[in-house]
Formats: structure tokens, C-alpha cells, sequence
């Protein structure tokens, strides 16, 4: 059976040439810890050093304005905590990672003060909500630059000047942006950005949190002066090194125009999905959004019903939702654009990288129309729906 892998969002496969550029500090020669002053070390440090050029070449900042981390989830971490303490106030909007949301919890349950800043119906957040909710004593905005589950690029700049009057530190989540879209850490005017090895092509479990030069960020490892002493332990040089790699592969795949592809490819979806099937709609149509992430919703479909059948056909997709204590959540990002938990759950990300081509697009639309046609069959509510657009539409018919 062909097997088209459509939920890079998710994670995506390792590209080749990262696995080559990665494979020499997994054997025998260059296994030296990065802190030792002999050869091995040397070896090894240099490696990691070249990595960070890459990821700063890829975001536009200073080498040492780069900190390695295990991936997004520390990033995010890192830079709430590294700067929050209690008593402080952070401005945080309802779609953010759960990387950043449930930092943002515990954050509050340590005495900080937390207001998570609503998003419109195309799950846009407002500046002017941003700025209303600055208070004396507000520290950090956090607000993430793309979204994971609708792929909505927030207005980062415009938050960025904002924080900048307002003196307020302000973070960005760009795990779902940085490779994807042109991400300049100067424009954007943010003094912490997070990103992701394995969305980007790299190995999972590493990534990068930028801190702008002068932030006063507390670490939250304790040891040794790794990372100019932002983030204690030996460094995870493989993972570095793959995340050099695939950064720089993305740097250059958007000169040359690889954001253009994909969102050929993402539009293509979205157009014959439209055309083809009734009752469906674009989750953040309306708003910019990066190219590789299209999530739309089914109506009379459970999502997790629908991802089970299309990988039954070899198609890989992904829902929204969250599976917590057994119950099927309804994602938080769409019911906070104002969709009813029903077409939250009814709804589908399908999100692309680099492997991905105009074929794999086809054949996954190739069955999907059958897919959605037989799990309606299945609903009563559509079955009742049909019943009565039968019903209106008969005059015309006979007409
Ligand atoms: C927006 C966003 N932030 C943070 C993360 C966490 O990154 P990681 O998987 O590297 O911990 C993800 C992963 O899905 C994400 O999509």
C-alpha cells in the first residue's frame, strides 16, 4: 500500500544529508565532550560552534545569542522561567503550545500573575489586547509567531514594538515557524525566540532558544558553565550538529523558493477539499499563515475516526485534539477562534515537509472523499441533515 505522510507538524523524517552531517559524532572518532581542551574535545566543540552559526544564520542573530536546548518544550520553558518569578505578570494568549500554556499555569500556582489574551475568529491575536493587558508589573509577553494546529502567523512585529515601549521582555514560540517562513529575530524585535530541531527536518530532541544579548534570563539547569551558563550539562552534539544541518538546509530552501512549493501544495489541498466535499471550512483561511499547515473541519465527522480511516489508506493526517484521561478534548486553539467542541473535534491538520510532493497530495485526495462519504454515512445527524437539504433543495430540482 503507498504510504504519503501528511502530519509533519507533528515531527518530520530526518533529511539524508542531516543523518550524514550527524553520523561522524556518533562512532568512534568524534566523540569528545565539547568541554575538553584536548583534540577530542576540540574536535567536537568546533562542530557545535559551526552548528550554532547555522541556527543563527537561520533566525539572524549573534552566534552567542544561541542557546542549545532538548528541544521546544525546554526552550519555552527556559524562557518563561528564566525570567518569571512571583509576583510578576505575563501577558500570554489562549492558542499558545502547551509547552507555553501549562509553563504559564505552573507560573501562576508559584505566585505570577497570568492573562491569556483571546484571538479572533481566525485565530488572530490583537495587538491592542496585548497592550491593554500590560500592567505594572508585567515582565514577559509570550506569544507564539506561528500556530501548530491552524499554522496562523501571529503579528509578531507589531507585538515586538509594542513590548519595546512598554519595556517588557518579550518571548516567541517559532517552532512552527522558524524553516518554514522567513524569521529575522531583529525585525521581529523579540528578545527570546524557541525553536525545533525535528520540525525542521533535524533529530528530535534538540533545539534552540535565542536570547537577545542583555537579557536577564536565570537558568533553569544547575552545573556546568555549558551554554555561557544559560543551560548547564554536556552538550548533546549529534542533536546540535543535526539541527546546524537542517537549519541551514532550510535557510536555503526558502531563497529558493521552497515556502512557495509547499504552499502550492497546501493550496491544492485546500481548493479540491473545498470543490469536492459539502460542509467543510478552513480553520484560519482568513488570516496569514505559514505554508506547510492546513486544518479543516468536516462537519458530522469525529476527527479520530476520520485519521484512523485515511491511515487505513496509507494517509497519515493528525486531529486537533488532545487525548487526556481517556476523553477526547476538543482542541483548545480552535474552540478558542469560537468553534463548538463538535466541530473541533470534526476537525483535520494536515501539515507538509519537505518530502512531500504534488502526488502525495493527490493520492491522499484521491481517498478522502470516499473516506468522509462513508464516516457521514455513520452519522445520524448527517443522515437527518441530508433528509432535510434533500427537502429544500427538491422544488429547485423539479423546477
Ligand atoms: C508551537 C510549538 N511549540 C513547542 C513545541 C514543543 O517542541 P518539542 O517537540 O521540540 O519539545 C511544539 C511541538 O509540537 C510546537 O508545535
Amino acid at each position: 500500500m503507498r504510504r504519503v505522510y501528511l502530519d509533519n507538524n507533528a515531527t518530520t523524517p530526518l533529511l539524508p544529508e542531516v543523518r550524514e552531517a550527524m553520523l561522524p559524532y556518533l562512532g568512534e572518532e568524534q566523540f569528545g565532550n565539547a568541554s575538553s581542551i584536548h583534540h577530542y574535545g576540540q574536535q567536537t566543540r568546533a562542530a557545535v560552534e559551526r552548528a550554532r552559526e547555522q541556527v543563527a544564520a537561520l533566525v539572524g542573530c549573534r552566534q552567542a545569542e544561541i542557546v542549545f536546548t532538548s528541544g521546544g518544550t525546554e526552550a519555552d520553558n527556559l524562557a518563561l522561567f528564566g525570567l518569571a518569578k512571583a509576583g510578576d505578570h505575563i501577558a500570554t494568549s489562549t492558542i499558545e503550545h502547551h509547552a507555553v500554556l501549562h509553563s504559564a499555569k505552573r507560573l501562576e500556582a508559584l505566585g505570577c500573575e497570568v492573562t491569556y489574551v483571546p484571538v479572533d475568529g481566525r485565530g488572530l491575536v490583537d495587538p491592542d489586547d496585548v497592550r491593554r493587558a500590560l500592567r505594572s508589573n508585567t515582565r514577559l509577553i509570550s506569544i507564539m509567531m506561528a500556530n501548530n494546529e491552524t499554522g496562523v502567523v501571529q503579528p509578531v512585529e507589531e507585538i515586538g514594538k509594542l513590548a519595546a515601549e512598554a519595556d517588557v521582555w518579550f518571548h516567541a514560540d517559532a517552532v512552527q515557524a522558524a524553516g518554514k517562513v522567513r524569521v529575522s529575530v531583529p525585525q521581529i524585535g523579540c528578545d527570546l525566540l524557541s525553536l525545533s530541531a525535528h520540525k525542521i527536518h533535524g533529530p528530535q530532541g534538540t533545539g534552540a532558544l535565542y536570547v537577545r544579548k542583555g537579557t536577564l534570563l536565570e537558568a533553569m539547569l544547575y552545573g556546568g558553565r555549558h551554554e555561557r551558563s544559560r543551560r548547564a550539562g554536556t552538550e548533546n552534539v549529534a542533536g546540535i550538529v543535526g539541527l546546524g544541518a537542517a537549519a541551514e538546509i532550510a535557510r536555503l530552501g526558502l531563497e529558493q523558493g521552497e515556502d512557495q512549493r509547499l504552499a502550492g501544495l497546501r493550496d491544492r489541498w485546500e481548493k479540491t477539499v473545498v470543490e469536492k466535499i459539502e460542509a467543510v471550512g478552513v480553520n484560519g483561511g482568513g488570516a496569514p499563515r505559514v505554508p506547510t499547515t492546513s486544518s479543516i473541519w468536516y462537519d458530522f465527522i469525529e476527527g479520530e475516526a476520520m485519521v484512523i480511516a485515511m491511515d487505513l489508506k496509507g494517509v497519515a493526517l493528525s486531529t486537533g485534539a488532545a487525548c487526556s484521561s481517556g476523553a477526547i478534548e476538543p482542541s483548545h486553539v480552535l474552540t478558542a477562534m469560537g468553534l463548538s467542541p463538535e466541530r473541533a473535534r470534526a476537525s483535520i491538520r494536515f501539515s507538509l515537509g519537505k518530502q512531500n510532493t504534488a502526488e502525495d497530495v493527490d493520492y491522499a485526495l484521491s481517498v478522502l472523499p470516499e473516506v468522509v462519504g462513508r464516516l457521514r454515512e455513520l452519522s445520524p445527524l448527517y443522515k437527518k441533515h441530508s433528509a432535510i437539504s434533500t427537502q429544500h433543495s427538491a422544488p429547485t430540482r423539479i423546477g
